[in-house]
């Protein structure tokens, strides 16, 4: 019988989880259907009793059910409860499980696109919403030499700060305008909020008039495929890394969590940029 997969989201209208997920399904013979869900705040709960009721194999998760999510679930893995969110159910025999892996989704792009040894490297994070912390726990999971958080909101870097301690990692919390100065310090900058996002293209989280060339400089955001950060990045000679390979990674991870297969990374992602009018390359 047809296994059914989806995604719980409000809005969902635009997602390019669907197309991914079911041009894997097709490529690899597994008779199941992706199916987007708009599910409102207020139906999280009869949405995940939904899963169980038409015992629906698996879920993905998105904005802003995260976190709301959990407390519905039989079962939080350790790293989706370190990172305090859910973006990957698994139907197990009508148990519930809550993986996230918008974090190891990040990290293995990174990995793959600059193919440099991040263990001793120096990172700053710009941001401190659920996007950071995802990003935060699979980068100290995986190992940094040591990471500082600048954010609008500045307290809220405090659980990060915290975080990275749990880890030995040394870390600190920065003013933009400080971390500006001193951007010879850095030899990966990450940006985890929506600034630069389409439609507000035109915006920067960072100047990056005094970047050193061969800093990696990386953006969560994947609409536009170059955000201004990354235009100037690689104006002054930086190495970029745009969000479309977090994205197609998270996917692929949930899929694998799914179905026990590895999906084409390249694949997927070749569906994305068609879809977003990019290149196909
Ligand atoms: P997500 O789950 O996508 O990370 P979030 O938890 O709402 O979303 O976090 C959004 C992040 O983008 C935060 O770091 C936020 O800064 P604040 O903590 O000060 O709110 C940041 N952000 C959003 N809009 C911003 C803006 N216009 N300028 C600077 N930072 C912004």
């Amino acid at each position: 019988m047809e296994k059914v997969f989806g995604l719980l989201g409000h809005p969902v209208g635009h997602s390019m989880s669907p197309l991914i997920h079911n041009n894997a399904f097709l490529k690899l013979g597994i008779e199941a259907r992706y199916h987007a869900f708009d599910v409102k705040p207020e139906f999280v709960k009869e949405a995940i009793d939904g899963i169980r009721a038409l015992n629906i194999s698996g879920c993905n998760v998105t904005v802003p059910h995260k976190i709301a999510v959990m407390d519905f679930l039989d079962e939080i893995n350790d790293e989706a409860l370190q990172i305090g969110a859910v973006n990957t159910i698994v139907n197990k025999d009508g148990k519930l499980i809550g993986y996230n892996t918008d974090g190891r989704g990040y990290v293995k792009s990174l990995l793959d696109e600059t193919e440099e040894d991040i263990r001793e490297k120096s990172v700053l994070i710009i941001g401190a919403g659920g996007g950071a912390r995802g990003v935060v726990t699979a980068l100290l999971r995986h190992g940094v030499g040591n990471i500082e958080f600048t954010n609008r909101t500045i307290e809220k870097t405090i659980p990060l700060v915290k975080l990275a301690k749990e880890f030995h990692v040394p870390s600190a919390t920065i003013e933009k305008e400080v971390a500006e100065e001193n951007l010879i310090n850095y030899d990966v900058i990450i940006n985890t909020t929506s600034v630069g996002m389409s439609p507000n293209i035109h915006h920067s989280p960072l100047s990056l008039k005094l970047l050193k060339t061969d800093t990696i400089v990386s953006d969560l955001i994947y609409n536009p495929l170059e955000t201004k950060l990354l235009q100037e990045a690689k104006e002054r000679g930086g190495k970029t890394v745009n969000g479309i390979g977090m994205f197609v990674n998270q996917a692929a991870l949930s899929f694998e969590h799914w179905t026990g297969v590895k999906p084409d990374i390249t694949q997927m992602k070749k569906n994305v940029l068609q879809q977003l009018g990019g290149t196909t390359c």
